[in-house]
């Protein structure tokens, strides 16, 4: 297993954001595989939560504890455990352990005993220490499962549904889910968010905690095939039909808009999601009833490059070719180009961290420009100064033939080369001087220790995970693994998953 998932860490270098370094996931990782190895799944969860419930997860709780189900058992309300000692509440499908939505609390709750849920008229996440860490401030009789759906209700005559997670939807949407205009998707690593705007789906990078509403990346307009979108008839809104088709509409039952998926009218015991992925991609997923199959990208693989960052800060990518390095005294190998510690905020401080040199380099240009502003300018020298005058700016790109300038003025992405070599790059790269005490050796020493001791876990854990397989016999890890609660695609919910919702919020 922990082969496997180093494997798998491997073969997708380009996806994981340089701000978390290789080790860094790869820690997380074990950590999780131990987490779920030491434990077992909770009997059988109930299919309502009445007032007056609460739980706890048990401390050698496996890396999924279920509280809830849906009628079908398809879907699961419980406890998932996060950077091996936190935890996101979180429903799943169970099936394949997807999560598919998770209580966005500002700050993420230890897996302790102490730490508790309980529904008493709210659902509530808290602990003594902290107190509350999420609520949902309603006042309802029972928390059940209408699919994926998690919905509080009131018991009395009307039935309503005072709070649903279909409203709060975290980085994934299912079918029938209504996406409007006041709601978010944002990546599990804080990182991009999708919007609605007037007419158009935007999908927003937020490279700079900084400064506030992220930049515009991929664009969707209606199409207004079927129907047009009319000023003051109401915001449009996004529903995943069950038919495999991603669909805009404003007011009306047909659609402004129409995605089609691959898979597109094709129904069947299919589930469909859509999720915004790490990486910054959209992409949908269609159950087959033993495994998820992509049937659409936003942006597809014939334009790899186009995503925001394809091959990390100060990346280069070339269609076809993979991925390079801005800088040419930089190697690609590690999976990134610059270390991600130099790679937030801005010049402007009195301190170090207002050090850089630059780099220039020609032939290359932004993945997004066409969403980008810019501004027209007489020569290179002038863009460049521009940007060399002005703290805020990371660097610029200037187009010889047209004159554009265009600011970039978060830490410096993915470039894409191209074969004009007119198209010059100006680049502001961070020396923070106490951070380049960190020199290769330094590093590679820690990592060489990381390695030590993990290799040891490695060796613990398979030792403990064998003698315990030799107790349990048939009843052990093997039954949690079809149940569904294996460590695979919890992976990616990074400790920075719940760093920086509020990017997202207008
Ligand atoms: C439910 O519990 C939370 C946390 O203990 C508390 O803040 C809230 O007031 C309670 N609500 C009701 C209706 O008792
Ligand atoms: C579950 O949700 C769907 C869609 O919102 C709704 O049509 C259906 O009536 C709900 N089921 C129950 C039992 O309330
Ligand atoms: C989705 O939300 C929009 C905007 O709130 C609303 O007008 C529309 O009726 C909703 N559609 C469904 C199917 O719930
Ligand atoms: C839900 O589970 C049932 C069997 O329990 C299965 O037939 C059905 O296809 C599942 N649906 C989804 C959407 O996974
Ligand atoms: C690196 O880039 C600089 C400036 O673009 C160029 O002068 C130099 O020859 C390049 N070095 C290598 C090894 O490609
Ligand atoms: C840039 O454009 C100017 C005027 O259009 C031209 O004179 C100059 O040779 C161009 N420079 C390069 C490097 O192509
Ligand atoms: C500096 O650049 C930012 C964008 O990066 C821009 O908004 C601001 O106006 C610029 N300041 C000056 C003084 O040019």
């Amino acid at each position: 297993m922990a082969v496997l998932l180093l494997f798998e860490m491997k073969r997708q270098p380009t996806n994981s954001m340089t701000r978390f370094p290789a080790t860094q996931l790869f820690c997380t990782a074990i950590f999780v595989l131990f987490a779920a190895a030491g434990s077992r799944v909770s009997a059988a969860a109930a299919q309502e939560l009445l007032r007056g419930f609460t739980a706890s997860p048990d401390p050698s709780g496996s890396s999924f504890q279920s509280l809830l189900r849906d009628t079908a058992g398809n879907y699961s309300l419980g406890f998932l455990r996060v950077n091996r000692a936190q935890l996101a509440l979180a429903v799943i499908h169970v099936p394949s352990s997807e999560a598919l939505w998770v209580a966005n609390p500002t700050r993420l709750p230890r897996w302790s005993k102490a730490t508790r849920v309980l529904f008493n008229g709210s659902l509530v996440i808290s602990d003594p220490q902290t107190g509350v860490f999420w609520s949902t401030q309603t006042d309802g009789d029972r928390v059940w499962l209408n699919t994926s759906n998690l919905e509080i209700q009131k018991l009395d005559a009307s039935h309503s549904i005072l709070w649903q997670s279909f409203y709060f939807p975290s980085d994934t949407l299912v079918e029938n889910q209504n996406f409007t205009s006041t709601m978010s998707l944002v990546s599990s690593n804080g990182l991009y968010c999708m919007r609605l705007g007037s007419d158009f789906i935007g999908l927003y990078a937020n490279f700079n905690q900084a400064s506030g509403s992220g930049q515009i990346y991929w664009k969707h307009r209606a199409l207004e095939a079927k129907a047009d979108v009319i000023d003051g008839q109401g915001p449009i809104y996004l529903v995943l039909s069950p038919d495999g088709f991603l669909g805009m509409y404003q007011n009306r039952s047909v659609p402004v808009d129409v995605q089609s998926f691959s898979s597109f009218q094709q129904r069947g015991s299919g589930a469909r999601r859509v999720r915004l992925e790490p990486d910054g991609n959209l992409r949908g997923y269609f159950w087959t009833g033993s495994s998820w199959v992509l049937d659409y990208q936003a942006i597809p693989d014939s334009d790899q490059c186009e995503l925001p960052s394809a091959c990390g800060s100060y990346g280069l990518c070339q269609q076809g070719k993979g991925c390079s390095c801005i800088d040419n005294r930089t190697d690609y190998n590690s999976g990134h180009c610059s270390s991600s510690e130099n790679n937030s905020g801005d010049f402007c401080g009195q301190s170090n961290n207002s050090k850089y040199r630059v780099v220039r380099r020609n032939g290359l240009e932004l993945p997004y420009k066409d969403l980008m502003g810019f501004e027209k300018m007489g020569s290179q020298a002038q863009c460049e100064e521009a940007c060399e005058n002005n703290c805020t700016c990371w660097g610029v790109v200037y187009t010889n033939s047209s004159g554009f300038c265009y600011t970039l003025s978060y830490p410096i992405q993915t470039l894409v080369a191209v074969g004009d070599e007119t198209k010059v790059g100006y680049f502001k790269v961070a020396e923070g001087a106490g951070k380049k005490e960190m020199g290769v050796g330094y590093g590679v020493g820690i990592g060489f220790l990381c390695v030590a001791v993990l290799s040891f876990l490695v060796l613990v854990g398979f030792v403990v995970y064998r003698l315990r397989m030799k107790k349990r016999g048939h009843n052990g890890y093997m039954e949690e693994e079809e149940n569904g609660v294996g460590v695979g695609p919890y992976k990616d919910l990074g400790s920075a998953s719940f760093r920086s919702i509020e990017l997202c919020q207008r």
